[in-house]
């Protein structure tokens, strides 16, 4: 045995029985076929095959990291979830963040929303925040989020992602223009990761330990502070390093620089959501920050990268509808349909035991049910009764529920969602439109006439519905919109 096999673990098969050669195949005399009985080739090529799983169906590239919440402030008054019960209390985390139309192998410095998915591993079980970077989105019933993404995505026949499809979709629905303001606008490419805010976009239900319920929405401020690329930086950023955004947030971690997030939450007593001004579970509006002010109640710090990115970043999985004690959804119509969406995509994406992988499981509890068994099962549950009710000790229900009912009234339907006293599908774009310098309208309309300028020249009329939105939303920039689009398709 020579000295370098002495130093190193013997190499072996799957089944551990030792490999005596790695780098020849086995054949028929030194020139012949291969032979079947050497099975290590049909591992190694078996597994090699195997080794990719279906990508997110959105949101595939991402990067993430573990890292600690501290609660600074006391939340009793509004929810009774145990993380959130005694200020300086520290609960571990895990954040992933991405793109969302990319595929997997796409580049991070593009002009997206940037996914900001936040796993608590709190003592009463995982409570998943899957928010953006961006306080609204699109679109404002489940129903439409396939053919929204459709529209982001590859055409069918051409295989690229198409203008004509974007701004036709967008043209039709009304609903987008705040969203589509903001991602033309300069926060549409964040710098890095570390450099943008999170927020969970929705309104979720809190309640407290009398049971009285509360409307919150989260925000995640960056104490890296907000920094941007314009559309030529990125361009260039895309094309040199791919993964900017991937490397940047580890090497960060590698050096010790903990990139960190102030956490904030604007909260609603559940009286005031009738008669607010806009509908409150609407995910295409803000609450000013005049009408709710955000209170700051705790930091976010990113300290650990995981050693193994499938592992841990591929495999990881975040829902909405993963709740602890304290907190629950709100009627968000968009919500209430990733309430189913995110599950069914995990069983699909990674299995049926997707939840007990490491990254996946609880880490400062215990998962203890009934269900049992599937592909990769490990046998956690060892000779546990696999039925409930049982007279074996088995686990029970604690009768109390998560969180707090809420009222509802009328009849079943296929109903928009209700609008109130101030709701259109314009008045925040145009409110966020006023709000920019004139450097900012300015990159804003350059922007969004490159990318409305890229539909094809015999479809004025997705142009001109596209166009017209902005002109709801504010006449001057519907105006300077026309123009510029006028310049570029001539
Ligand atoms: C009804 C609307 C929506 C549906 C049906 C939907 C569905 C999905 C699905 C199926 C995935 C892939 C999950 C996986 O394979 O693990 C996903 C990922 C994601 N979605 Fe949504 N989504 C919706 C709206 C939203 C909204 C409004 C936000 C943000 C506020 C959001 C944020 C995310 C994030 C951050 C991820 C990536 C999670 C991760 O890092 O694993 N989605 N979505």
């Amino acid at each position: 045995m020579t000295a370098q096999h002495e130093a190193r673990p013997t190499l072996t098969t799957e089944a551990g029985a030792p490999l005596a050669d790695n780098q020849n195949t086995e054949t028929a005399g030194p020139g012949g076929p291969l032979l079947v009985q050497d099975q290590q080739l049909f591992e190694k090529l078996a597994h090699f095959n195997r080794e990719r799983i279906p990508e997110r169906i959105v949101h595939a590239r991402g990067g993430g990291a573990y890292g600690t919440f501290t609660l600074t402030r006391d939340v009793s008054q509004w929810t009774r979830a145990r993380f959130m019960s005694e200020v300086g209390k520290q609960t571990e985390t895990f954040l992933r963040m991405s793109t969302v139309a990319g595929s997997l192998g796409s580049a991070d410095a593009v002009r997206d929303p940037r996914g900001f998915a936040l796993k608590f591993y709190t003592e009463e079980g995982n409570y998943d925040l899957v928010g953006n970077n961006t306080p609204v989105f699109f679109i404002k019933d489940a129903s439409k989020f396939p053919d929204f993404i459709h529209t982001q995505k590859r055409d069918p026949y051409t295989g690229s992602q198409e203008a004509d499809n974007v701004w036709d979709f967008w043209g039709l629905s009304p609903e987008s223009t705040h969203q589509v303001t903001w991602l033309f606008g300069d926060r549409g490419i964040p710098a890095s990761f570390r450099n943008m805010n999170g927020y969970s976009s929705h309104t979720y239900q809190w309640n407290n330990a009398q049971g009285e319920v509360f409307w919150v929405k989260y925000h995640f401020k960056t104490n890296q502070g907000i920094k941007n690329l314009t559309a030529e930086e990125a361009a260039v950023l895309a094309g040199t390093d791919p993964d900017s955004h991937q490397r940047d947030l580890r090497e960060a971690i590698e050096r010790g620089e903990f990139p960190s997030w102030t956490v904030q939450v604007q909260i609603m007593p559940a009286g005031d959501a009738a008669t607010y001004r806009f509908n409150p579970f609407d995910l295409t509006k803000v609450w000013p920050h005049a009408d709710y002010p955000p209170i700051e109640i705790g930091k976010l710090e990113l300290n650990r990268n995981p050693d193994n990115v499938f592992a841990e970043v591929e495999q990881s999985i975040f829902s909405p509808a993963h709740f602890v004690p304290g907190i629950g959804p709100s009627p968000d119509k968009m919500l209430q349909g990733r309430l189913f969406a995110y599950a069914d995509a995990h069983r699909y994406r990674v299995g049926v035991n997707a939840d007990h992988l490491p990254v996946n499981s609880p880490h400062a509890t215990e998962s203890r049910t009934y269900g049992r068994d599937g592909a990769l099962y490990d046998g956690r549950h060892n000779r546990a009764k696999n039925y409930e009710p049982n007279s074996f000790g088995g686990p029970a229900q604690t009768d109390q529920p998560l969180w707090s009912t809420t009222a509802v009234t009328g009849f079943t339907g296929n109903h928009a969602a209700p609008t109130h006293a101030e709701d259109n599908d314009f008045v925040q774009a145009g409110d966020l439109y006023r709000l920019m310098s004139q450097d900012e309208k300015d990159r804003l309309v350059t922007n969004l006439a490159n990318g409305i300028s890229g539909v094809s020249p015999d479809r004025d009329d997705i142009v001109d519905r596209a166009i017209g939105n902005f002109s709801h939303a504010d006449a001057d920039l519907g105006r300077r919109l026309e123009l510029a689009v006028k310049e570029l398709r001539g």
